[in-house]
């Protein structure tokens, strides 16, 4: 992980922190509420009910040093070849801004922009057509993201579209999206960075036949020909870059969805907030850089006191979705057992993501996240502005969000020890001014950068996904056996096949 110094430091913290209490460590500092948080833009994070105390901040502060994690931020944006495994850059921050210096970040800050202007006279053409639904067909990155922004961002629709979204290769999935639709009222965006992945591929062609045609479709890919090649009209196919990961790829024409969701502007104003964090995350020094110290929290969450899952807890309906966006963020970047070099981190690294909108929750999981024998480390978001005018709903939103936090903190002690809360259970809380395109936007990018800092800290590669091909590779060859053509897979596969075919 870094010099054997830090790492003896890094473990006396823990030591040293194994029996801190929250309430402890806040009553020990008065000013601790405040010194623990950052504003960056419209975003607020208060770290003060971490179990982390300033010593241990700074030790964090010096594996990061020791990692050069300000200097790999920099070759992150300037385009270094950071996934090595696959021999490419990262750069979808240059889709968003053009903090990255050297020719192959401004070239592809160019091509960004190039393209920006073409989605945006392809969203000006359909809002002159008679189209009044749109359905996005993708799955992963080429989903999770529009599909997040646009439920989050529905308040800033003037409601010209209805977007519809369709991913799983189940086909009562698009099924109930087409029942209701007209075909001749309806376009349908193909959104596949390799125009090879199988779910999109019958989704798209389910929808192109409902269609009867190319004629309303269009395509983001990296893939043009093979675009082609199904039937999209080549003046409706945005590109993609094998320099944007599908999970780091919203910002992009991606972004199609959105974009006709929210009009061009809102989609500007959400590029703007994440060029804001980019900006922050490159330039800020380490104590006060927003997602290096959530990267730092949650190395330490994961390490030094060995707490396997992160919740998220968005307190806003809006952001339901932001668990499943940040699954396949976090999971899909840090879903590694092996390091860049091919040794072991030798500590243990992704934590299993998972959560949902309160206060919902609360009547769900929430029970056990009080009193539950594992630790769950929660980030909390909540809104302080609403979009509506029930004051009472938010006021209500916002006292459950806060009581919530600190009841998993500082716990409660009861004679009937099946009415104790044992608390210590350590939470972010972020609080974005409102939810807009620019504080999504910055969100989102906090949220990268983080995920990006933490793989640099146990020098995994964040970009490539190499953990996902077998399944497919696999379920491509049982495909015959399952139409009765030969056998394919192992005794248990094979049994269950027979089982299949014989009541199908
Ligand atoms: O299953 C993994 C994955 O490659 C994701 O990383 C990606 O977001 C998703 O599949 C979709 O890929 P594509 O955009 O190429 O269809």
């Amino acid at each position: 992980m870094a010099g054997e110094a830090l790492v003896r430091e890094f473990l006396d913290h823990a030591e040293r922190l194994a029996g801190a209490r929250i309430p402890d460590l806040l009553a020990a500092d008065p000013a601790r509420a405040g010194a623990m948080a950052l504003r960056v833009g419209p975003v607020y994070a208060n770290f003060a009910r971490q179990r982390i105390d300033a010593a241990t901040l700074a030790t964090l502060g010096g594996l990061a040093g020791h990692v050069r994690l300000s200097l790999a931020l920099r070759a992150l944006v300037d385009g270094a070849e950071v996934n090595a495994s696959e021999a490419r850059p990262a750069l979808h921050t240059a889709l968003r801004s053009g903090i990255g210096r050297g020719e192959v970040a401004r070239a592809a800050h160019a091509e960004a922009l190039a393209a920006r202007g073409r989605m945006a006279g392809l969203v000006d053409g359909l809002r002159a057509s008679g189209v009044t639904d749109v359905i996005n067909i993708g799955i992963g990155g080429s989903d999770l993201g529009p599909r997040l922004a646009v439920d989050a961002l529905k308040d800033f629709s003037d409601g010209r579209f209805h977007l519809h979204f369709v991913s799983n290769v189940d086909g009562s999935e698009v099924q109930h999206v087409l029942r209701g639709l007209d075909p001749a009222r309806t376009a349908a965006i193909l959104v596949s960075k390799s125009f090879g992945t199988q779910e999109t591929l019958l989704n798209g062609a389910a929808v192109r036949d409902w269609l009867g045609g190319g004629e309303r479709l269009y395509a983001v890919s990296a893939n043009v020909p093979a675009a082609e090649a199904f039937g999209v009209d080549p003046a409706r196919v945005l590109p993609m870059w094998d320099w944007v990961g599908g999970r780091y790829s919203l910002w992009s024409s991606v972004g199609f969805a959105i974009a006709l969701a929210i009009g061009m502007d809102g989609f500007e104003a959400l590029l703007a907030g994440a060029a804001e964090m980019d900006a922050h995350a490159v330039e800020a020094p380490l104590e006060t850089n927003l997602p290096i110290l959530h990267a730092l929290v949650a190395v330490w969450n994961r390490n030094a006191l060995g707490l396997p899952t992160q919740a998220v807890l968005p307190y806003d309906q809006r952001l339901a979705r932001l668990p499943d966006y940040l699954q396949q963020l976090v999971m899909e970047s840090l879903g590694k057992s092996v390091r860049s070099d091919g040794r072991s981190p030798g500590v243990a690294t992704v934590p299993v993501v998972w959560g949902g909108a309160g206060t919902g929750v609360q009547h769900s999981f929430f029970q056990a996240l009080h009193q539950g024998t594992d630790v769950v480390p929660a980030d909390f978001i909540g809104v302080v502005r609403p979009a509506h005018g029930l004051r009472d709903n938010h006021e209500a939103l916002l006292a459950n969000l806060l009581a919530q936090a600190e009841a998993l903190g500082n716990g409660h002690a009861a004679e009937d020890p099946q009415k104790a809360y044992p608390g210590n259970r350590p939470s972010t809380l972020f609080l974005l001014d409102e939810l807009a395109p620019r504080s999504l936007g910055a969100l989102l990018a906090m949220y990268e950068h983080s995920v990006y800092a933490q793989s640099v800290l146990w020098g995994i590669n964040a970009f490539d996904q190499w953990g996902v091909e077998l399944g497919k590779r696999i379920a491509g060859e049982l495909l015959p056996a399952l139409r009765g053509e030969g056998e394919a897979g192992d005794a248990v596969t094979r049994a269950l096949i027979n089982e299949i075919r014989a009541r199908s």
